[in-house]
């Protein structure tokens, strides 16, 4: 049985939910490895739609033991609401399991991540505002606080006073904040953690054993390789790291026990949140893909730039990721244009540019260069085999095949749940 690894192949908002939940009719564990509740995945079951921030989207499958990994960062509050939601719902969500050494996201992250983006004017970010940068922040300096702390509130009152008498003085003297009181943050989350100490366990360990027993494991990034703090374009990146190796790290497995790396592509491209983008389109097409393609953030609601399909980022996702395989997602949204353009290369500062580039000037500076492929004025939103579709629709996944140099395993057509075709190519 594999192991498998699911990373969004541009900057999030891929459709890695749909995808997810395809894989995971036939898995064990499904597990988030980094980020926090700044992901949103939307999952369409018959006539009702789940929107997880999460919990991942595995859960909505009885057989499946949806893990929360150590390299998260978890807003407790938001968990419990999630797993209430999913309870009202029908879906058992007794099954999860999280890690104690994941990180609590707190109040006062999400204050500091409004406040920061604020003092940031021309230059923020456009995070989620979350607290997730906040929280990585923490983490990395050593005083975060964890799941497992909720479980000993005398460690947890230190801890919390501590992190506290520090981040008032940052709130009062640096952005010029109401600073927080301690006692209402502790009662709050000390309550998070008696609702959730059932499911806090050695998720390592837990990983570790299913894969002993042979069990099909599915590892779901959130965000996407473009956001990734190490390999995306930073600083207009997330706090954590989708990219494939995340996985090893965010949840406590070897990276030899990866058998299958599934990239997730839009057939175009999107972004929320501010920073490069080198194939956007600022005009009427562009409209016409947020309208189409129902381009609103998960969680922020917010408008998401389009643009044509960028074959330079995504030879670089295959790279950084080591994908084995594509899956291409909403391709019946391009059904509605006459001629479908492609980003082979950049030009910039007087140089083409076939790989992505890592210098943020370049990159700022990126004129893309295109090719033209035909499109099909037809409907695929019901098709359901590949060889079904308009020749010029196989003709648009084999040249991004062939461009990219991995196989286009999976495409989506439509937001229902059986509307991915599957492939052997
Ligand atoms: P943060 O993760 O809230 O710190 O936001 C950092 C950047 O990542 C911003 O540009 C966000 O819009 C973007 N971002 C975070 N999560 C997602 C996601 O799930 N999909 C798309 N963009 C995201």
């Amino acid at each position: 049985m594999p192991t498998t690894v699911l990373v969004g192949a541009q900057w999030g908002d891929e459709g890695k939910g749909k995808i997810t939940d395809h894989l995971s009719k036939a898995a064990d564990v499904v597990v988030r490895y980094q980020g926090g509740n700044n992901a949103g995945h939307t999952i369409i079951v018959g006539n009702e739609r789940f929107a997880l921030t999460l919990i991942p989207s595995g859960v909505l499958y009885p057989q499946v033991t949806p893990v929360i990994g150590n390299g998260c960062v978890i807003d407790p509050a938001v968990l419990v609401d999630e797993m209430a939601e999913l309870d009202r719902r029908g879906i058992d969500p007794s099954r999860l399991q999280v890690s104690g050494n994941a990180h609590l996201i707190m109040p006062y992250h999400r204050k500091l991540d409004a406040v920061m983006e604020r003092f940031l004017g021309q230059q923020q970010i456009g995070t989620t505002k979350r607290g997730i940068g906040p929280a990585y922040m923490d983490k990395f300096s050593r005083h975060g606080i964890r799941v497992q702390d909720l479980f000993d509130p005398k460690i947890f009152h230190q801890k919390l006073e501590v992190a506290l008498k520090d981040k008032n003085k940052i709130l009062a003297k640096v952005y010029n904040s109401l600073p927080m009181e301690i006692e209402p943050i502790a009662e709050k989350y000390l309550g998070y953690g008696d609702q959730l100490h059932d499911h806090v366990t050695d998720t390592s360990l837990l990983l570790w054993e299913a894969q002993q027993q042979g069990k099909n494991i599915i590892f779901e990034g959130a965000q996407g390789t473009l956001l990734d703090i190490d390999h995306g374009t930073y600083p207009f990146v997330t706090s954590s790291n989708p990219t494939a190796g995340g996985a090893t790290i965010g949840s406590g497995i070897g990276p030899k026990t990866i058998d299958r790396v599934v990239g997730v592509a839009k057939a175009y491209i999107t972004r929320v949140g501010t920073g490069p983008f080198p194939t956007e389109l600022n005009d009427e097409t562009g409209a016409r893909m947020v309208e189409l393609g129902g381009e609103f953030g998960t969680v922020t609601g917010r408008r998401r730039r389009c643009g044509w399909l960028d074959i330079v980022a995504l030879r670089y996702a295959v790279r950084v990721n080591g994908l084995t395989e594509l899956a291409m997602t909403k391709l019946d949204i391009l059904s509605h244009f006459e001629n479908l353009k492609i980003a082979v290369a950049y030009d910039s500062l007087g140089e083409r540019f076939t790989e992505f580039p890592r210098q943020q000037r370049v990159l700022y500076n990126c004129h893309p260069v295109y090719e033209e492929l035909p499109g099909w004025d037809v409907d695929i939103s019901e098709i359901r085999s590949y060889d079904d579709l308009p020749k010029e629709a196989r003709r648009y996944i084999e040249y991004v095949e062939n461009m990219i140099g991995v196989p286009v395993s999976m495409i989506g057509v439509g937001p229902a749940r059986d509307a991915t075709l599957i492939r052997n190519p």
